[in-house]
């Protein structure tokens, strides 16, 4: 699958991704912004373990964000389960040199619609770092909306952190089922 956007495009990820996927996710500012569950240092086993997880899904949860058909970022949703199943969580990155250049606003936009139109999902949330304020505006470029401060909820590199969180939902959600 391929979506094409003004500035990049979101495709699944594929072996000979290794290289610029690595190049790019190995960077502290980028893990900063994320669970530790991201690997730092994020090396090419790594990369290859990626691939490997998400290549070869027609209907993939997690996609590489390439210009020139090199990946500079991902973007993944997680269907949650039980009570929360119509909820999708939603979390990006991006290669530092291409930051501020607007293309996550238009990649988070992209990946609400395919979610709405090819997943049961409602409603679509992300979790931020009380430091990160442009993920935050993505978000709200993007229609989500802050719903709550989770207080003290984040323990990342040695520091405490409140988590922001966001949400969107689909237009006529309470009529979706
Ligand atoms: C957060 C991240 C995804 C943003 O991607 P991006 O492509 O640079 O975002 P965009 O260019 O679409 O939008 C960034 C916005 O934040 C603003 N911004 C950036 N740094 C800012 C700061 N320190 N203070 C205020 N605004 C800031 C930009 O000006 C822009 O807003 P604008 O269009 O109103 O001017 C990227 O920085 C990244 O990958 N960071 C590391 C991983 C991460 O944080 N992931 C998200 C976890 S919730």
């Amino acid at each position: 699958m391929m979506i094409s956007l003004s500035k990049c495009r979101l495709r699944s990820f594929r072996f000979g991704d290794e290289i610029s996927l690595q190049g790019h996710a190995d960077n502290i500012s980028v893990w900063m912004n994320l669970r530790n569950s991201f690997p730092h240092p994020f090396t090419v086993n790594d990369a290859i373990s990626w691939i490997s997880l998400n290549r070869n899904n027609p209907k993939p949860c997690n996609l590489a964000i390439t210009v020139n058909d090199d990946v500079i970022g991902g973007i993944g949703i997680s269907q949650q389960t039980d009570i929360y199943q119509l909820n999708a969580e939603i979390g990006y990155w991006l290669g530092e040199p291409y930051w501020n250049k607007g293309i996550m606003t238009e990649v988070v936009m992209a990946m609400v619609d395919y979610t709405f139109a090819n997943f049961n999902v409602i409603r679509i949330y992300a979790g931020v770092f009380d430091h990160n304020i442009a993920s935050m505006r993505v978000l709200e470029k993007a229609g989500f909306h802050r719903e709550a401060i989770h207080r003290k909820a984040i323990y990342k590199y040695g520091e405490i952190l409140d988590e922001h969180l966001y949400a969107i939902l689909k237009p006529g959600a309470d009529k979706t089922l």
